[in-house]
């Protein structure tokens, strides 16, 4: 039977204001997600979009700008006379975030809709321009107190910070003007539907769950591999690094599912409490001793991938030459709780490796070496559970079985899930599922803020401990392998090995 857990799908009236609304998160991200869920019909009845920016143009250009960008990047087709009535909500305002005429037009632009839309800021700009923003709101008399109705939300993206001071700078200047219930922090891991599925994956089967734990689980792989480099974001990745561009956030959301206890309900601040708990049972690794055992980190160097030859990282257009920013780090972690004491939580993540992709794998422990493993030298495969989060949305199960015959050969097989072939079509993109939360007002998937600053705090220990190192030079591996052969150390046990998925 289909169990529908209510979160109620029905946003109220809302006008969406993108600052920055002709910037690329815009056109290739926000805008088509918000087309996809007017066609799926799941807008409510009075919705506008509002795109800011300070490039001069006419509602009729804006819209044939996201015109195009939907016809790149939308999941579904544009059908046309969708999409005309769809564009009929979008309107478009040229100004500078730090002036006050900006957030007068804005005020007319609301009054004009009425005064029963939620208002929903979405600040696809510069950290550096978010002071000025909330001010600016605040100022015209457009940001609602808490509990008000209709209400206002701002929604921000990564990065929320380079480190824990700027962390908390920025989250207090989001704070000095919005209440935290009305702040929702992207991390768009979250909205991705099998990352969504660990929950209902743990905890609506009785089969895993009794095993979720250190007396059954040897240890968990968390992979995050792109296939690309740094591309048109070189001076922007130089500056963060893989730890910062992609562990601090994305990978360590998907540890806190994969680690957390049961919640005692799906509330969003119940949920978000015990993701924070994760993150406040993490070991910290401290100094250059702990980053030296515990991090490895490297650079892509240049090779034929694909019979193509592609520079290494420090060949890469706008990359100093003596760069020393990670584009790959493995983790060896430990959540020190008693349900994951002493099992090791490998995380590893890279520009430029062998293949796109995003997983955890839960190792099981081995069968005794006994019957079927008594072999030393041929040692079964334990049971190895697999969640692919991208490209290929699924989940595998690999067992041990008998080879049919009259010899007793045992061999491992796998049992296989994929999404679109059992649901067919192709799932929600993650900020269709954001977006329609924002408007909702279901925080589940977002960061709150003890959230980032925790993560921030245990990820600004590493790279205090990397700057110690004062390292002049990072190892390199070959562009579209698996990263450095200095990563396999990390996996030092005898019958432990990154995957070669
Ligand atoms: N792009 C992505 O996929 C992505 C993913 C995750 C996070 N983010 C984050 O989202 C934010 C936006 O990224 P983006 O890639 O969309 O940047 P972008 O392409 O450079 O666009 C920036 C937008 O902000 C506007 N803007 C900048 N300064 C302004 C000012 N002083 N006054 C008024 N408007 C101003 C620009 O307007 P004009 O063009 O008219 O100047 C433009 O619309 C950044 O914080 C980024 O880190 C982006």
């Amino acid at each position: 039977m289909i169990q529908d857990v209510e979160n109620s799908l029905n946003a109220a009236p809302s006008l969406l204001v993108i600052f920055g609304g002709s910037g690329d998160l815009a056109r290739r991200k926000l805008i088509p997600a918000m087309y996809n869920l007017y066609l799926d019909g799941l807008l409510p009845e009075g919705f506008a979009i509002l795109g800011l920016g300070r490039k001069q143009m006419t509602h009729e250009l804006f819209r044939a700008l996201l015109r195009e960008a939907a016809g790149k990047f939308s999941r579904q087709m544009i059908v046309e006379d969708k999409w005309t009535t769809f564009e009929k909500s979008i309107h478009y305002i040229s100004g500078e975030i730090e002036k006050r005429q900006l957030y007068d037009d804005i005020a007319v632009f609301s009054k004009k809709l009425g005064g029963e839309c939620n208002r929903l800021f979405y600040l696809a700009i510069p950290p550096t321009s978010y002071s000025p923003a909330c001010r600016g709101l605040c100022q015209a008399g457009l940001v609602s107190a808490k509990d008000d109705s209709p209400t206002s939300r701002v929604i921000v993206e990564k990065p929320i910070g380079h480190d824990l001071s700027s962390a908390k700078a920025i989250n207090a200047v989001i704070a000095d003007v919005f209440h935290e219930s009305q702040i929702y922090r992207i991390d768009h891991y979250l909205g991705k539907e099998t990352v969504q599925n660990l929950l209902v994956f743990r905890f609506a089967n009785s089969i895993f769950e009794p095993l979720w734990n250190h007396h059954h689980i040897d240890h968990i792989q968390i992979t995050a591999a792109e296939e690309d480099g740094v591309g048109t974001r070189a001076s922007y990745y130089d500056g963060a690094g893989a730890l910062r561009d992609m562990v601090q956030n994305h990978i360590l959301q998907l540890l806190c599912l994969v680690a957390m206890e049961p919640p005692w309900s799906l509330d969003a601040d119940v949920v978000r409490d015990a993701r924070l708990e994760v993150l406040r049972s993490l070991r910290p690794i401290v100094g250059e001793e702990g980053v030296k055992q515990y991090t490895v980190r490297a650079q892509y160097g240049p090779a034929t991938v694909h019979g193509e030859e592609v520079p290494g990282y420090r060949r890469e257009a706008s990359i100093p030459a003596d760069s020393t920013t990670e584009t790959f780090v493995a983790i060896k972690a430990f959540v020190d709780n008693w349900r994951w004491a002493g099992v090791p939580f490998y995380l590893r993540t890279g520009k430029r490796m062998k293949k796109r992709t995003t997983e955890i794998a839960v190792q099981f422990k081995a069968v005794p070496e006994v019957l079927f493993n008594a072999n030393k030298d041929r040692p079964l495969d334990a049971n190895l559970l697999v969640l692919r989060i991208q490209p290929e949305e699924g989940f595998s199960l690999r067992m041990v079985s008998k080879r049919p015959g009259s010899k007793v050969r045992v061999v491992p097989v796998d049992m296989d899930f994929q999404y679109n072939q059992a649901y067919g079509g192709v799932s929600p993109e993650a900020y269709e599922r954001l977006l329609l939360d924002i408007m909702i007002g279901d925080a589940t998937l977002f960061m709150r803020r003890d959230a980032v600053e925790a993560a921030w705090s245990w990820v600004t220990d590493i790279l205090t401990g990397w700057q110690k190192q004062a390292t002049k030079w990072l190892p390199e591996y070959p562009a579209g392998s698996w990263g450095p052969i200095e990563a396999d150390r990390l996996v030092e046990h005898y019958d432990r090995k990154w995957r070669d998925t």
